[in-house]
C-alpha cells in the first residue's frame, strides 16, 4: 500500500535532485511521451531511482518524470492492466501534487466510440465513466491529500476547457469533446462493450486517465482530460486493432498535440 510514509520517502528522493516546486504537471500517455522531451532545463528522474514507484512496462512508454521550474512531466505512466494496484497506479499523480502542481494535463491514445470521429481527432474529456470496477480512493483515506468522498461534478475544469478550445481555434487545430469510458484491459474492447459505452453515454474507450483524474481531484488538482482518438473502437468500423497502429497514428497526430499541448501549458502558465 502507497501510503503517507512511502509517499514522502519517494518525495524526499526527488527533493534530493531537485527543490523545484512546478505549477502545472502533464502526464503523457502512449506514443505521446515524446512531448516531454522538449521541456527546457528539465531533470530527468527515472521512476525505478524512487522508492515504492513502479516501473511502466509498455512498449510506447518512457518512464520517468522530467521536471523544470514550471512543469512536471509523467513520461509514461501505469496502467492498472499491468498488475498494480490502484493506489500504485496513481502514485505519480500524488507525487506531482506533493511536488507542487496544482493543474493537471491528462493525455491518452483511446478508441473512438463516436462514428464521426476520424483517426487523430484530438478529444477534450468533458467527462468520464469508471467502467474499471476499482477506485484508487479505496481503502483508508489519505486526508493529508483530500477529502473521504471528493465531489467530481466537475472533475475536468470548464476553466480549463474553455482554455484548451480557445487555445486550438487559435492554432486552427481541431478539438473535438466528449465522455471518456475506462475499461480495465488489456483486451480491447468487444463492440458489444462498445455499444454499451456508447449508450451510457461515451465518446471514446480507453485503459486509463480516471484513476489518475480521481487521485488529482482527491487532492484538490484542476485537471484537464485530452484523448488523443486513435482508431474507431472495435465494431465501429469492419477493422481489427492493434497496438502498434494504435502507436502509428499517435506519430501521425504527434505535431497537432504538440503544438495544442504547447499552447494550453502556455497559457495556464501565464497565469498568476
Ligand atoms: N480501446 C481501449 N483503449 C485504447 C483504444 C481502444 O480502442 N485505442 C487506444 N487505446
Amino acid at each position: 500500500m502507497i501510503g503517507e510514509q512511502e509517499l514522502r520517502q519517494a518525495l524526499a528522493r526527488i527533493r534530493q535532485k531537485t527543490d523545484a516546486k512546478p505549477r502545472l504537471g502533464l502526464v503523457l500517455g502512449s506514443g505521446l511521451g515524446e512531448y516531454g522531451d522538449h521541456l527546457p532545463n528539465a531533470i530527468a528522474v527515472p521512476y525505478g531511482e524512487i522508492p515504492h514507484m513502479p516501473v511502466s512496462t509498455v512498449a510506447g512508454h518512457k518512464g520517468q518524470f522530467l521536471i523544470n521550474e514550471d512543469v512536471v512531466c509523467m513520461q509514461g505512466r501505469f496502467h492498472y492492466y499491468e498488475g498494480y494496484d490502484m493506489n500504485e497506479v496513481v502514485m505519480g499523480v500524488r507525487l506531482m501534487r506533493l511536488m507542487g502542481v496544482k493543474t493537471l494535463v491528462l493525455t491518452n491514445a483511446a478508441g473512438g466510440v463516436e462514428p464521426t470521429f476520424a483517426e487523430g481527432t484530438l478529444m477534450l474529456l468533458t467527462d468520464h465513466i469508471n467502467f474499471m470496477g476499482q477506485n484508487p480512493l479505496r481503502g483508508p483515506n489519505l486526508d493529508f491529500l483530500g477529502p473521504r468522498f471528493p465531489d467530481m461534478s466537475h472533475c475536468y475544469s470548464l476553466r480549463l476547457r474553455h482554455m484548451a478550445k480557445q487555445t486550438a481555434s487559435t492554432l486552427g487545430i481541431l478539438l473535438a469533446e466528449g465522455v471518456y469510458c475506462a475499461f480495465s484491459g488489456p483486451s480491447y474492447e468487444t463492440p458489444e462493450e462498445v455499444r454499451m459505452a456508447r449508450k451510457m453515454g461515451a465518446q471514446a474507450v480507453g485503459m486509463s486517465t480516471v484513476p489518475e483524474c480521481i487521485a488529482a481531484v482527491h487532492c484538490g488538482m484542476e485537471v484537464l482530460g485530452i484523448s488523443c482518438i486513435t482508431n474507431a473502437a472495435a465494431g465501429v468500423k469492419d477493422q481489427s486493432l492493434s497496438h502498434q497502429d494504435i502507436i502509428a497514428v499517435t506519430q501521425r497526430v504527434k505535431g497537432d498535440f504538440t503544438r495544442l499541448i504547447d499552447g494550453i501549458c502556455q497559457k495556464i502558465l501565464a497565469q498568476p
